[in-house]
């Protein structure tokens, strides 16, 4: 195990929240990150405040929420990879579950944004997850794992997986721990049949309803390498039990 993989990632994901008034809490959030060293912290605010929020990002990473496969193009209100890096991002979530229903994005189309990411030496944070009526027939840990397979670039260098269950976003729902634990075994084994020693080395986050609450017991998961948090990221006074439960 790599000491890269024994960091816990916390990475806050602002959704479609933030104006220029918040960039104080992403300076609290940076100033918790440097207090609670031993953890990677980064937040991705939406794309109009990156730039901003590189500024004063001195001990977390800045990412962007999504990005388009194609590097240039005839694609109104999209950005590339290449834009995105410019303006501060070093990596990028894709697959988000609100991206895949919202915009219909397939997992081609999100395995060719992470392949547009890595392409452009940035990380890709690719999330996945099952809806609750997979969940509740049985079929969580095949389903995800299809998706994780459709989704998934050819190279791993720069990957980061985030298991979401759908459900479990924005609702204050988590999974039963052991189902959590369950498909991050199964993850990391996918990863491992895919990718070798290098695929062992990627960290799995967990995402939906993390909070201050139940951060320690999810991330003391094996195989749990951080956590994916969009409501609790928004204040530093709600990220940071977060970032603190991490160490
Ligand atoms: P939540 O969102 O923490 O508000 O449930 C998580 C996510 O969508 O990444």
């Amino acid at each position: 195990m790599s000491d890269k993989r024994q960091r816990h990632y916390i990475v806050g994901n602002w959704k479609m929240n933030g104006m220029v008034a918040d960039l104080a809490q992403i300076e609290a959030i940076d100033n918790a990150a440097k207090v609670h060293g031993a953890v990677d912290v980064a937040l991705c605010p939406p794309s109009t405040l990156i730039a901003r929020a590189k500024a004063k990002a001195m001990h977390i990473r800045i990412g962007a929420q999504d990005c388009h496969a194609k590097p240039s193009g005839a694609h109104t209100g999209c950005l590339s990879a290449a834009m995105l890096a410019e303006a501060g991002a070093s990596f990028a979530i894709v697959g988000h579950s609100e991206r895949r229903a919202d915009q219909h994005e397939t997992d081609d189309a999100v395995r060719g944004k992470s392949e547009a990411l890595l392409a452009q030496g940035m990380g890709a944070i690719l999330c996945v997850g099952e809806a609750l009526e997979t969940r509740d027939s049985g079929q969580a840990v095949p389903f995800v794992l299809e998706q994780l397979h459709g989704s998934l670039p050819d190279n791993s260098d720069g990957l980061t997986i985030a298991y979401e269950p759908v459900w479990a976003i924005g609702t204050g729902r988590i999974p039963e721990l052991s189902d959590i634990a369950e498909m991050h075994q199964a993850l990391h084994g996918a990863l491992v049949r895919r990718f070798g020693d290098a695929g062992a080395a990627i960290r799995i986050l967990y995402g939906g309803s993390v909070n201050g609450d139940n951060a320690v017991d999810i991330l003391a998961i094996d195989h749990v390498g951080g956590a994916l948090v969009g409501g609790a990221s928004l204040t530093a006074a709600k990220f940071e039990p977060i970032i603190a439960a991490a160490r």
